[in-house]
């Protein structure tokens, strides 16, 4: 048979090798199988006799035998009966699932100055949350022992509310609190509770990228409002899709373009919300960095109608690597939430949980705010000292831990943000944040995780080429 003339391909001098430990078979038949499934193996190539794949491999004869009759009883070989064993015709292969979309990995590399993300923490919040990791590992509580609430532990969730009702203006109690694994998981937990693929949306345009990918990712139908001085155009959003189920805002300092949601524009959020039976998803991602005039309230707490999920974050204000923020939410999507984020991860991590809890308690936290809010206003003033230039054209920002340097419409923002990281200067470029074609364009600079000299320099790189 022509088949099996063919020449066997050739694998040998990649054998792979079995794991130390578990049964030999099993070790040895999903060896076997992963080089048929990666197409090493062809269909129609013929095995090799159970006698040289035993020596092969380093397993016993009756090891080989038992992983061709299980190859064979899964339909990826066939035994001919005085020919041996060959690799199937038609290899059982589980349908391939639709690419994804590729994701930037750039958070994976080491962030240049200007990057955007880059945490605050200094030598003295480490040293504390070591002292705190430390005790909690000497003396642990034997919550960390067993399985706990999916909504976070409830001390951790008492001082949270505190928090927020003292420095945000937020309405809640410790059960509207759900811990999450930033702000991340929220959006996350927050649209596969609500929302069902087609549902009408609303995010800002331009938008927080990471959200977005969450509404596409959910097959969300997606309108994009523009964004002015005074933040999400409402009567926009409405004029386009009257009937969405939700809107995305970040109104205390949107992110990228920085303004701030006007009191007018809240009010009418709210109203048509409140109209629409749709829910406000407010990302309140860098309100404790304001450097000038009081802080702003959340959105929340002047929502007296439960439309408003409220999402925070420890990544600005302590880590990214923390992995911890947390959702406020109406009590009646609370169990919904709380079932969803029991299938996906059970829990938050106790230990995390208890450290924070204590730094939060013992006023460590409005202390590190503090030195934190004074290095990132250095490290602010210190850039755009070095960004001085006509080209760029910057509005000093009075929040938040990025500024956008604009640039004028005839501009190339991604090169010149290519140009940029090239010298060192990790900057992000604007326009690819708007939803479709944009005159905006500009450069979008963390001034967050770097001393002020270095990220000056790196700035001055960059402008010394422009
Ligand atoms: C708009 C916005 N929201 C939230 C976050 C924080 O995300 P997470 O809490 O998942 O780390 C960021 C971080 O860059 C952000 O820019």
């Amino acid at each position: 048979m022509a088949k099996n003339n063919r020449t066997n391909s050739d694998w040998s001098a990649n054998t792979p090798l079995l794991p130390a430990q578990g049964p030999r078979r099993l070790a040895l038949y999903r060896s076997l199988r992963g080089l048929i499934e990666s197409g090493q193996m062809r269909p129609g190539d013929k095995l090799p006799t159970t006698r040289d794949v035993a020596k092969r491999f380093g397993v016993s004869r009756g090891a080989a035998v038992a992983a061709y009759e299980m190859l064979v009883a899964d339909g990826f070989a066939e035994a001919r009966v005085g020919a041996g064993t060959y690799v199937a015709e038609a290899v059982p292969l589980l349908q391939a699932p639709p690419a994804p979309r590729p994701v930037e990995i750039e958070e994976a590399r080491a962030p240049l100055p200007g990057a955007l993300g880059c945490s605050t923490a200094d030598g003295t919040t480490l040293r504390i949350f070591r002292m705190l990791m430390n005790r909690h590992l000497t003396q642990p509580s034997a919550r960390h022992f067993h399985y706990n609430d999916p909504a976070g532990s409830l001390a951790l969730r008492v001082e949270v509310a505190a928090y927020l009702k003292a420095a945000r203006g937020v309405t809640c109690e410790p059960d509207q609190i759900i811990m999450t694994a930033g702000t991340q998981q929220g959006l996350d937990l927050t649209v596969r509770a609500l929302l069902k693929p087609g549902d009408p949306v609303w995010i800002e345009d331009p938008c927080y990228v990471a959200a977005r990918d969450v509404f596409e990712a959910a097959g969300l139908n997606i309108t994009a409002v523009p964004v002015d001085a005074e933040g999400i155009d409402v009567a926009a959003g409405m004029a386009a899709r009257p009937d969405a189920k939700a809107v995305y805002v970040t109104p205390s300092h949107q992110y990228p373009l920085g303004v701030t949601l006007s009191m007018a524009r809240r009010l009418a959020l709210i109203d048509w919300a409140r109209e629409a039976g749709a829910y406000i998803i407010e990302d309140d991602y860098d309100s404790e960095f304001r450097f000038a005039g009081p802080p702003l309230s959340a959105l929340q707490g002047i929502d007296g109608e439960g439309r408003a999920i409220y999402l925070g974050t420890f990544s600005k204000t302590l880590l990214p690597g923390f992995r911890i923020g947390y959702l406020v939410v109406p009590r009646p999507l609370r169990e919904r939430l709380l079932t969803i984020r029991r299938l996906t991860d059970r829990f938050p991590s106790t230990l995390a949980e208890d450290a924070l809890t204590e730094f939060l308690r013992d006023g460590h936290f409005s202390a590190h705010i503090k030195r934190a809010r004074k290095r990132v206003k250095a490290a602010r003033d210190a850039l755009v000292e070095a960004l001085d230039c006509q080209r760029l054209n910057i509005t000093i920002p009075e929040q938040g831990l990025h500024l956008v340097a604009e640039l004028s419409a005839d501009e190339d923002d991604v090169a010149l943000a290519a140009e940029a990281r090239a010298v060192g200067f990790g900057v992000k470029a604007l326009s690819p944040l708007y939803a479709g074609p944009t005159d905006r364009r500009g450069l979008v600079v963390g001034f967050s995780g770097f001393e002020p000299k270095v990220l000056a320099n790196a700035a001055r790189r960059f402008v010394a080429g422009l």
